[in-house]
């Protein structure tokens, strides 16, 4: 059994959390395409040409520790409007994608370009000030000593970077089903997730 569920939207949407929830439910791998472009990101501020990193991503690479700063978010937007580095990820997603047992991808281009097939597509959204202001909580967690004014600055630059490449620009496919998590808890963001993916499920 084949069963893609594409996952997109920008930054502390809530796309990892919802992803995790609902691979767990429904017993699916899930992968976090994110983490492919923080790594590429990574290695290009240790001084490794970006397109030679994606072409030669580990295992290690993306176990690297350092992934979830603010600085190689940044370094992993600017990489991913590279058209070859993109291209150097696509037959590992697409692979993932198709694995048997079912696949949850939570990134920024699953539904338009991974994977148009999936069956399922979501597409999870919030403003920019209470997707910074999720951010700058979890910083703060880490002792980052960032103030929210610079965290929602880094947010609103990634999100234009990303919506505004030529290649494969974030957007939500035109058959992705929309959940605004503003307003929503966790729990109720994974409830309208589970609706919006049953009701494709059973029309298919
Ligand atoms: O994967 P993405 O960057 O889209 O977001 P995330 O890592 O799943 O969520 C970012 C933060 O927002 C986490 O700390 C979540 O616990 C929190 N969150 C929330 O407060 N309310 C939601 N409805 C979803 C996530
Ligand atoms: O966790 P958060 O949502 O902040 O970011 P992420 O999902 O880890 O993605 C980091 C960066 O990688 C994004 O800002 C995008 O530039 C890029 N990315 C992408 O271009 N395509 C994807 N499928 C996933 C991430």
């Amino acid at each position: 059994m084949t069963f893609t569920i594409a996952i997109d939207g920008p930054a502390a949407a809530g796309k990892g959390t919802i992803s995790k929830a609902v691979a767990n439910k429904y017993g699916f791998a899930h992968l976090d395409t994110g983490l492919l472009y923080r790594a590429v990101g990574a290695r290009m501020l240790d001084g490794v040409e970006p397109i030679e990193a994606a072409r030669t991503l580990s295992q290690d690479a993306l176990e690297a520790s350092n992934l979830r700063t603010h600085e190689v978010a940044q370094a992993a937007s600017k990489v991913a409007a590279i058209p070859e580095v993109r291209e150097a990820l696509v037959d590992f997603q697409r692979a993932f994608a198709r694995r048997q047992g079912g696949a949850v991808l939570d990134g920024r281009d699953i539904g338009t370009v991974i994977c148009p097939e999936a069956e399922a597509k979501l597409y999870v959204t919030a403003s920019a000030e209470v997707r910074a202001e999720r951010r700058f909580q979890e910083l703060q967690g880490k002792g980052s000593d960032l103030s929210f004014d610079e965290v929602l600055a880094e947010v609103k630059e990634r999100d234009a970077r990303d919506s505004e490449r030529a290649t494969a620009p974030m957007k939500p496919a035109e058959d992705a089903v929309l959940i605004d998590t503003s307003n929503l808890s966790i729990d109720d963001a994974v409830a309208a997730a589970i609706r919006a993916i049953d009701s494709k499920h059973a029309a298919g």
